[in-house]
Order: C-alpha cells, then structure tokens, then sequence
C-alpha cells in the first residue's frame, strides 16, 4: 500500500477517535446515546415515560445497575434473591422498608459459581441451579444470610453449546424440578439429559429424566388451580420471521414435545422430520402439541401464576410470561411481559403485561424481561438482563405517574476515557471473528454497536464466558477472549477501517 493512502488513513481514524473523544466530554452537546446504542442500564425517567402496565397497576423502577439480573426469588421477610450467571452470583436486594420503592439495599449473598440461574426458596434452604450443577445452602429468612456451607446435589450436568442456562424449581408434589436446554438450534443431542425436564429428590437422589422434546423451556409454574404444571419452550431459528411459535406446553411426565423432529403442533422440522424415517414419523405422530402459541421468536423465558389474593379479580390465577424478545427476526418482536388467562372452557389467552421495551420504530431496546416473582403482598417483581434492572408491578395507580414530565432529554454520561485498543490484539480478533463465523448473526440479526458505552474490555472479554443465548459459548481462551474484546471495540472507536494500518504492538 502506497504510504499517502497509508497516512490518509491514520489521519482520518485519529480524527474520528479525537471528534469521538470530544463530543462524549462535551456536556452541551447532547448525543442521545442512549438512543442510538440501545443502553444497558435505565433510569426511573426510562421507565415512568416507556414502560405501561394495564389500568390499576404501576410499574416502578426497583433497582437498577443490577448487572445480567436473571432468575427471582422472594424470602419469606420479603427480600428479593436474584441471579447474575456471568458475575457467578447470587444477590439479595433488601425489601424496600422505607417506601421510597426502591431496594433499600444489596449485597451479594453467594459468589464464585458457576453462571448460576435458577434457584429458589424450600424451607431453610436456597437452591441453585449452576450450569452444570444443582447446589443448596441453608439460608436464614430472617436476616437474609446463609447459614451454613454450600453442597452440590447434582453434578455433572451439560453446559457446551448454545443453551446453557439451567432453570429449577419445587414442585407441589416435593420433587425439585430442573430443565436444560439443547445444545444446539436443531439436532440429535448425544447427552439424552439435554432439552428436557428432569427431577430429584430435595437431597439430589433419585434423579430421573422427566419429559423430552422440550428445546428450551427456560421457565415453568404450576397452576394454583389444578396443579398442572406449564413450561414455556422457545421454538428453532432460521426457519423465517413467523415460524415456528414459541409455546407454552403442559408438561406431563413421559411426554414427548417434538424437538428437534417437530416444530408447534407437530409439523415435521425441514432439517430432521420431513422425509424421516417411519421411527421419526411415529414420534413426531405421538408428540405433544403445545397449549398456546407465542408468536415465532418472542422467546418466552419466566412463567409465574399470580397466587396472592391482593391480585385485582380478574389477575387472580392468571399467569405472567416474560417474552424475552426476537434476535432471529427481521423486525423485532416480543419485548414484553404478557398474561395469560384461563376461560371455563380452559382456552387461554394472551394480554400485554408490561410493554414498552421496544421503541416506536422497533429497533430501540430498553430492556428484555426474564423472570417474574411474586411477593405475599402481591408486589411482582421482574426482571431484565439487559438493562440490568429489576421492575416493581403493583396494583394501585398513585405513584407512576409522579416523575413523567421527563423532557425528553437523554441521561447525562459519565465521560469516559479513550479505549486502549491493542492493535496487534484486534487483528488477531477480527481473524476469530471471521473462523468462527461471528457474522452470522451479527452481521445483520444482531448488530454488535455501542459495546464501549456498555462494557470495558475487560467485562467485554469476560462476555464470552457467558454469552447470552443462543450464541454458543465457544470457550475461548483468555488471549482469544482479549483479542475478540479489542477487536470489537475497534469498530466502535472507528478506526475498523485503518486496522490493518496501525503498527502491531504486541
Ligand atoms: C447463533 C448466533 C450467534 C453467533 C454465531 C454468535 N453470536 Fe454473539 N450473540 C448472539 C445473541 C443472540 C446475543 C445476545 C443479543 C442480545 O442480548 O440482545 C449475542 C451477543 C453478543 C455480544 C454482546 C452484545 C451486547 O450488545 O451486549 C457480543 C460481544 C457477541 N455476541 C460477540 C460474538 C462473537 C465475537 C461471536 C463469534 C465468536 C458471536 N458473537 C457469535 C448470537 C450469536
């Protein structure tokens, strides 16, 4: 390359870096970054003038900076548990006391496991569910400490591939119910306790495999009316914007779902059932179709029965659902809390919960639900990996609209210092990039933007050990980890184009 176009180029990415710098140092100028990277983390303005509930209930900011917030619990003193699987934690978020609505304060409660997800509350013990294994601990309800050491029940479990997570739960008939999601999008898993519903004694003994065919059932409660026990299951990608529907299934043991043969009500997978075998055929002929449909990719996550008597009539035995939101779909769908209701004849339908995650044009994200809990006085709570928060639904209609008249100006940044981006490093990452076919996804489904106003490269780096699914988790090692983080952030500083320009440094 001739050196005028090599200087050309180092001049205009100084430039840009300099004019980057600039305008985040610069309080006048007011870029709604926000609004253009689609932030994690939210403010009580955010949610009082995006999100909406149904007549008689208020949303409330509860906490935020609570970093890949995931799976809920509530202690008996009313203290909330919440799960953060990439910092390896468990916290707890003090009932608020004060009424200020918010936590009155946090603390982590358990730390240095392994991307734990689920959990909840049996008598004196919090169990967790890691990513490939079932632990408990004796927990004190009265002042929200652990009261004993932690042990591993179950072990072993498979964690590689694209669904990691691990959900458990107590049923009413005392077994702890666990559910792990395939590996894969669609294929023959080897590990036959993948993309199932499993259960165990309270202590971890006789485990046993309880249901199949379940891709990805994140979330699942039992009917407080019947006992009957529903899982939501996130249906296959790449088939298109509309199909396959994500489901809601009634789970029964021995039941077959249909995964990886069938999609919805059993219509034969393109990959795996049409033009299967008379096995295949048979099976997908025996599976069980689901009991309601999502629409295609709206990624249901948590199921929760509303249980206490403080719920309005009509809440009372209805179910909340957390759609996570599409990543596979040409416009963006889902983002939203939904209920679901139970008619005499027991057909369910589906109302907007809690919305207004999703911008107006479809692309703005301010925050994907996760899970829902309920506390003894009706309080929900849910909630969001993306902006790192936890909201607080309650019925009665006073507070909410006290700090609406926001105007219209985006939170003011912290001013960050310009990232020291390895030049060497981010070649070597942009090759992974390209051998490990990042673009798939991210090329066009999920455009990597605006990482710096969200991660350092360090947390950027450590993203991998944890990513969000279905992006695999390719287990990196620490200096491809490194190199992905600084190639990434590359792009951001715009200097991507002059990459190949700059002089290695090692
Ligand atoms: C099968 C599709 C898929 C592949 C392949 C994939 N990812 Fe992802 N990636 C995702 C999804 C889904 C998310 C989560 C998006 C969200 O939370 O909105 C994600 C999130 C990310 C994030 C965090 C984005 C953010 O805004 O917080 C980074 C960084 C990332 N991926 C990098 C990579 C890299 C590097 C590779 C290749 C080594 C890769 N991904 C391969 C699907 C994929």
């Amino acid at each position: 390359m001739n050196h005028l176009l090599k200087y050309t180029l180092i001049f205009f990415a100084a430039v840009a870096a300099a004019l980057f710098a600039v305008i985040q140092f610069f309080p006048g100028v007011s870029i709604p970054w926000q609004q253009l990277t689609g932030g994690a983390s939210t403010d009580t303005e955010t949610v009082d003038r995006q999100l909406q509930v149904p007549e008689g209930f208020r949303v409330e900011l509860f906490a935020d900076d609570v970093d890949n917030a995931r799976w809920l619990a509530v202690t008996r003193r009313g203290d909330l548990l919440v799960s953060q699987p990439r910092r390896g934690q468990v916290s707890l978020l003090r009932a608020d006391g004060n009424g200020d609505g918010r936590a009155d304060h946090r603390r982590v409660l358990i730390d240095g496991l392994s991307r734990p997800h689920g959990l909840f509350l049996h008598e004196d013990w919090l169990y967790i569910a890691e990513s490939n294994a079932v632990g408990r601990v004796p927990f004190d309800h009265s002042d929200g400490r652990l009261a004993g050491s932690y042990r591993k029940i179950v072990t072993g479990l498979a964690d590689s591939g694209n669904h990691w997570t691990k959900t458990i739960a107590m049923g009413p008939d005392g077994w702890v119910y666990l559910t792990s999601g395939s590996s894969c999008n669609v294929c023959i898993e080897e590990d036959p306790r993948r993309a199932t519903m499993m259960r165990f004694r309270p202590d971890g003994s006789d485990f046993e495999i309880f249901a199949t065919g379940l891709r990805n059932a994140v979330g699942f409660d039992w009917s407080p009316k019947n006992g009957a026990l529903y899982a939501t299951d996130n249906g296959r990608d790449w088939l298109g914007d509309d199909f396959p529907p994500c489901e809601l299934n009634r789970v029964k043991e021995g039941g077959f779902y249909g995964w990886p043969y069938a999609n919805g009500d059993r219509v034969p997978d393109p990959d795996l059932g049409v033009g299967a075998g008379p096995a295949v055929q048979q099976k997908i002929a025996d599976s069980i179709p689901p009991v309601h449909d999502f629409p295609a990719h709206n990624a249901p996550l948590g199921i929760t029965f509303l249980r206490s008597p403080a719920q309005p009539a009509r809440y009372r035995d209805a179910a909340l659902v957390a759609l996570h939101g599409s990543w596979n779909r040409s416009v963006k769908d889902g983002y939203k809390v939904v209920s679901l209701h139970w008619d005499k004849q027991g057909n369910i339908h589906q109302r907007d919960f809690l919305r207004g995650f999703l911008g107006e044009n479809r692309e703005q994200v301010y925050g994907r639900p996760v899970a829902i809990a309920e506390d003894a006085g009706g309080n929900i709570f849910i909630s969001d990996d993306y902006a790192g928060a936890i909201y607080r639904v309650a019925s009665g209609g006073d507070r909410q609209r006290a700090a609406a008249a926001t105007n219209g100006q985006a939170p003011v940044q912290a001013p960050r210092k310009p990232l020291a981006i390895d030049s060497g490093a981010a070649r070597r990452g942009e090759e992974l990039y390209r051998r490990y076919g990042c673009a798939k996804c991210h090329a066009e489904q999920i455009p990597l933007r605006g990482l710096s106003k969200r991660y350092s490269l360090q947390t950027l780096a450590d993203y991998f050990d944890t990513p969000t699914p279905p992006m695999p988790n390719y287990g990196f090692s620490g200096t491809e980890k490194r190199a992905l983080a600084h190639y990434l952030m590359s792009l951001e500083a715009g200097i991507s184009s002059s990459i190949d320009q700059l002089p290695a440094s090692g």
